[in-house]
């Protein structure tokens, strides 16, 4: 593969894209998942706005991370031989399944976070923040993965698996990605606007 560079970059992209499922299937999930109980009990921080805001509950927050479970039992059902050789198990059976809830958890918890700074900063529920709307689930899946797999698999894993080019690609990728989901998720009365 060495003397055809763009198969090679096509491989980054792709174990990228995996490598971040449980984030991304979580942060997705939790449009479908969510509702209910909102996280700040409906509280005013000292400014007078929400803490949060209606739209990070209690059900997206713990529920859509058994999402991203489903994505790590995905990666024992891969074969290895084939060209979907990117989908790699994350880590043994049950400890995949710890550390897929735990990203996507993350995720949810860097989505909560930006919420937090998104009404301090005046920007309403539903209102677009461009930067911080497209990564925050990106960061804190991340953080949450490193810690994760510090615990369960030792501190070598997780920079052996996430790779500065990995770690690249995630970050220039995932805010198109991003959009391209939300516009689909519009169209298909998921969400209320398509960013
Ligand atoms: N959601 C949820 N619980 C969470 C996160 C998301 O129930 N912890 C659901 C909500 O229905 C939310 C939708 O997923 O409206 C879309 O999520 P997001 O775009 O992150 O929330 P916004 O409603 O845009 O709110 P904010 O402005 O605070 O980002
Ligand atoms: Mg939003």
């Amino acid at each position: 593969m060495g003397d055809h560079p763009l198969p090679d970059v096509l491989t980054t992209v792709f174990q990228a894209i995996w490598l971040m499922a449980p984030a991304y299937v979580a942060n997705m999930g939790a449009v479908v998942v969510g509702g209910g109980a909102p996280i700040d009990g409906g509280r005013r921080w000292r400014d007078g706005r929400d803490i949060l805001g209606p739209g990070k509950t209690w059900r997206g927050l713990l529920l859509a991370p058994l999402l991203a479970c489903l994505v790590a039992a995905l990666g024992w059902w891969a074969d290895p031989r084939t060209a979907w050789a990117v989908i790699v198990p994350f880590g043994p059976w049950p400890e995949a399944l710890a550390y897929a809830y735990a990203m996507g958890f993350g995720a949810l918890v860097g989505d909560s976070a930006k919420s937090f700074f998104k009404r301090r900063r005046g920007v309403a529920r539903g209102e677009m923040w461009l930067g911080p709307d497209q990564l925050d689930f990106v960061f804190g899946g991340l953080l949450f993965a490193w810690l994760a797999g510090w615990a369960l698999y030792g501190p070598a894993w997780f920079p052996d698996t996430y790779t500065l080019p990995i770690l690249l690609v995630v970050v220039v990728l995932t805010p198109g990605l991003h959009l391209a989901v939300n516009v689909i998720g519009y169209k298909l009365k998921l969400k209320k606007v398509p960013y």
